[in-house]
């Protein structure tokens, strides 16, 4: 939510700071600002609503020259977004420049303070409130840093931020509280960014913030605190992924370009971690907490939007082959509903980015109580990365269509690694199953690819529907979850409306909207509910639903029900939901695509929603 990105060092700061705010767009995209410092130790301000490239063309390049700048890209979060409320926010004496990702809670009462000291505010958002609060402790003690570790004492809530002083022109500050923050460390240069993709471009080297951070930036470097004033030291990571790993590479779109890269990301998360003579799976970042996930009285399995669907396919492979109870949990959920949990629990969080508010809101809960927790998470070094017990990273690499797709493949593959490791250990499955699985799993990216190769037949599948009101996506088993992510892919990056519900259950309900208008699509595998799914379908046609069935390459029997067949490999039912998502994925980029929507970036919507 909202990207950040500030420099100091000898370059010019506009160009940098413009590059690290595109890479971070998936963040936030209805505004967009930059403060700038000139040599004159002026601080010169542009913000307005609209894109980054937008400000990239309109302002004047010229005027904005100088080596000390924070810019912004914002998802509104307080206000509508407008000029006024686009970031960098200002105090009323244009002392303090501040860009926030966050929500500071208690900004009401501040203001009510502010005010009755006389202070002015021109918008309506939390962050101008904050610029006015460091600037009320600056006019007492004539000093920058002083002054924001005084405010940020004041304030509740979650902050990533950074800050400039026109009366203290040769620093930047920033700070962090629940919104992610690192400081890529160049030479002779830092830049600060809410992720690593806008520093790569410049250097390898990172310093994430932890929470209750703060960093004083100046031209020989930085140094760190709390925000009580305790010096710190935070070790120095290196980027592990490749600036060609966070660009479109010729694709159209980065969703397009991710849904492609499945059968190399799926074998990024496997590799190395299966015996496939054995069947045998290993997650070395699982060892520290294994005896607990064998004798865990129950799972318990919480995530928000995409993750969440992956859990819930976690819980159908777990429950069946560890006989283990699982209990799959949205994250805003579970952590507001005062859950019975204890120290037999393992709590498994799932989420691409590692900063979703909620889950980690969860995991707190989760450690709170006592319980183990495990993370399953794509980007390294992320908030929910760092605070679980024991984690696996899922290996899928930068995520930046805001459409979650090759995450999810590889969050599934990760459950069902970890569901081989249990069951094998319990004995709750064969060793031929489990031999048989390795062996299918390594076909895995090869029938993904195939899929990937017949793209354009999926292609046709979705100009036929295009134009659909309302779409109900329905599976039994594994597959339920599909229907789920397929419904949620559809929505919102097309902008139609769409439902996924387990097969049977559509005659408890959803039946009483079918009509000549409503396309229905099926998962119909030949698994042991092959028989029920045709009842479903026939139901449907009965009603003159529009039919698109989602069936194994041999089966000639479906195409008397469909009106069209989108093909996929036949597999084991373990890895069904991961062959099965892809058309699903390909279906909504085609039909967004062709509606001409921002796939990448679709309205309301941002990448890693870090409030609540
Ligand atoms: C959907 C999507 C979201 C995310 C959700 C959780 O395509 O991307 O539903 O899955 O916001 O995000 P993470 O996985 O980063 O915790």
């Amino acid at each position: 939510m909202c990207g950040i990105v500030g420099y100091i060092g000898k370059k010019n700061s506009l160009p940098i700071i413009i590059e690290g705010l595109r890479r971070l767009e998936y963040r936030g995209y209805d505004s967009a600002g930059v403060s700038i410092i000139n040599d004159k130790a002026k601080v010169l301000n542009y913000k307005k609503v609209g894109r980054v490239g937008e400000m990239n063309d309109n302002i004047d390049k010229d005027i904005f020259q100088g080596s000390i700048g924070i810019g912004h890209t914002r998802w509104a979060t307080h206000g509508v977004p407008n000029d006024v409320n686009a970031h960098p926010h200002f105090d009323m004496d244009d002392n303090v420049v501040i860009v926030h990702n966050g929500i500071i809670e208690n900004y009401k009462q501040i203001k009510t303070k502010l005010l009755a000291e006389g202070f002015q505010f021109s918008s309506d958002t939390d962050t101008e409130v904050l610029a006015n609060l460091i600037n009320y402790y600056f006019r007492q003690t004539n000093d920058f840093e002083k002054s924001v570790r005084l405010a940020l004492n004041e304030v509740e809530g979650t902050y990533g931020l950074a800050c400039l002083c026109a009366k203290e022109p040769d620093k930047v500050i920033v700070a962090r509280n629940g919104s992610p923050l690192l400081l890529g460390v160049g030479i002779e240069e830092t830049i600060v960014s809410s992720d690593a993709s806008a520093v790569i471009n410049h250097t390898k080297n990172v310093v994430y913030l932890e929470d209750g951070d703060m960093a004083i930036l100046t031209k020989n470097g930085f140094k760190m605190k709390t925000i009580h004033d305790v010096k710190i030291y935070r070790e120095a990571h290196k980027i592990d992924f490749l600036l060609e790993d966070i660009e479109k590479s010729g694709y159209d779109h980065f969703m397009l370009k991710e849904i492609c890269e499945q059968p190399d990301t799926i074998q990024n998360t496997y590799r190395g971690r299966i015996n496939f003579d054995s069947g045998i799976a290993k997650l070395g970042g699982l060892d520290s907490v294994f005896d607990k996930m064998l004798n865990a009285k129950r799972f318990i399995i919480t995530a928000c939007g995409t993750a969440w669907h992956a859990g819930l396919v976690g819980e159908y492979m777990i429950e069946q082959f560890c006989r283990i109870p699982v209990e799959v949990e949205y994250a805003s959920e579970f952590r507001y509903r005062r859950p019975i949990i204890d120290e037999d629990d393992v709590v498994i969080l799932i989420s691409q980015s590692g900063e979703t508010a909620d889950t980690l809101a969860a995991l707190r809960e989760a450690k709170k109580f006592g319980a183990t927790t495990i993370g399953i998470v794509n980007v390294i070094g992320s908030t929910i990365a760092r605070e679980v017990d024991a984690g696996t990273y899922v290996h899928a690499g930068p995520e930046i269509g805001v459409a979650s797709t090759k995450a999810f493949t590889s969050q599934v593959m990760s459950l069902a690694l970890i569901t081989m490791m249990i069951a094998a250990e319990k004995n709750t499955i064969s060793k031929e199953s489990l031999i048989e699985i390795a062996t299918e799993l390594r076909n895995i990216p090869g029938k993904i690819k195939k899929m990937i190769d017949a793209k354009e037949d999926y292609k046709k599948v979705a100009d036929a529907f295009k134009n659909a009101n309302n779409v109900l996506y329905l599976g039994r088993g594994f597959n339920f979850p599909v229907a789920l992510e397929g419904a949620l892919k559809l929505k919102e990056i097309s902008y139609i409306h769409a439902e996924g519900y387990p097969a049977a259950e559509m005659k408890h309900g959803p039946i009483a909207l079918i009509d000549e208008n409503m396309p229905v699509v099926f998962i119909a595998p030949q698994d042991r509910t092959y028989d029920k799914i045709i009842s479903n379908i026939e139901e449907v046609k009965a009603r003159k639903g529009r039919i698109i069935a989602l069936a194994s390459d041999d089966d000639d029997n479906i195409n008397s029900y469909a009106d069209y067949v989108l093909r996929v490999p036949k597999t084991l039912a373990l890895f069904a939901p991961i062959l099965n998502v892809i058309p699903l994925q390909f279906l909504s980029y085609y039909v967004a695509a062709s509606r001409g929507c921002d796939v990448d970036q679709p309205r309301n919507l941002a990448k890693s929603v870090t409030v609540e």
